[in-house]
């Protein structure tokens, strides 16, 4: 029997990268899931890989710092699925620069995808969990549900450059715990895991042409010089960086049956480093 037989996922961010990696881990372990990506594209591409594996997805494409957009990430899994088991709030990306350099419309971006955005979506869910819990509570059953908020070494510790997306991915932290508090009588593990570095678009070695994602109207920079990167290596315990694969069984293990009395926790996914 497969671990997350019947659960149902939702994954925001699950066109790439980390996210990519952590729908098709949970899908292989028998979950459900709903995708979400900015665009349909590499939505499509994860359903796919999905499908693939024999196991159900569907889409709900969009920005997750879209007013309503919580609310159609719920519906989609009720619609198509009847349930909701596993909330992974993983969308983001980093918009970097120095303090005196940061406009107001850069530090507002990092706390709407990494703050605002993932307080909506678990507030469009507090409905319906409330509701499966009390009627599974009815029937005597205990059922575990799972949110995994996605945060990143620069939240705890702070990184010189990144005083927004340490904001957003520091308040995960908050939220996490919070949570946890007030849906444990839920049956809900809230927890968050934090990486160091994961081997993806947003961290790759520029070699020469500077790599840009589109975000809506705005064209990021994307990755890191290979000597930054070198430099991190050697400060990594285990060496090297992580592979999204990696990073998805961290994830994972906050998701399993076995965390189920593991809750409110910070789990740093990092190989080894703390700064
Ligand atoms: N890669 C790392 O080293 C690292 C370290 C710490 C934390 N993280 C975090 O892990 C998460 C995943 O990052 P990744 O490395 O896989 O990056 P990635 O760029 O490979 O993938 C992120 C995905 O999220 C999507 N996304 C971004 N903003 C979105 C929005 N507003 N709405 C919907 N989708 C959106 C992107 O389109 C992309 O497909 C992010 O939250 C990131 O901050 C990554």
């Amino acid at each position: 029997m497969k671990k997350l037989a019947g659960k149902v996922a939702l994954v925001s961010g699950s066109g790439r990268g980390i996210g990519q990696a952590i729908a098709l881990k949970l899908a292989e372990e028998g979950a459900s899931i709903v995708i979400n990506d900015l665009d349909k594209a590499p939505a499509d591409e994860t359903l796919m890989k999905i499908n693939k594996l024999g196991a159900q997805a569907a889409v709900c494409v969009g920005d997750v710092t879209e007013a309503g957009f919580g609310e159609q990430f719920v519906k989609t899994a009720m619609e198509n699925f009847g349930a909701l088991d596993i909330i992974i709030n993983n969308a983001g990306y980093p918009w970097d620069s120095v303090i005196q350099k940061m406009s107001d419309e850069q530090f507002q971006a990092m706390l709407d995808v990494h703050t605002v955005a993932p307080f909506r979506i678990l507030r469009a869910a507090a409905g319906p969990i409330r509701e499966l819990a009390k009627k599974e509570k009815a029937e005597g059953q205990a059922v575990y549900r799972k949110v995994v908020n996605v945060s990143s070494i620069a939240g705890l510790y702070g990184n010189a450059g990144q005083m927004a997306y340490a904001a957003g991915k520091a308040s995960m932290v908050g939220m996490t715990r919070t949570l946890a508090k007030e849906w444990g009588r839920y049956n809900v593990n809230v927890n968050c895991v934090a990486f160091g570095l994961i081997e993806t678009r947003m961290t790759q070695a520029l070699d020469g042409a500077a790599v840009t994602a589109n975000i809506g109207e705005n064209e990021i920079k994307m990755g890191i010089r290979p000597e930054m990167i070198q430099a991190m290596n050697q400060m990594i315990p285990l060496g090297r960086g992580g592979t999204p694969e990696e990073a998805a069984g961290a994830v994972y293990l906050l998701c399993t049956p076995e965390s189920n009395y593991i809750s409110g926790q910070i789990l740093l996914a990092s190989g080894g480093l703390i700064m």
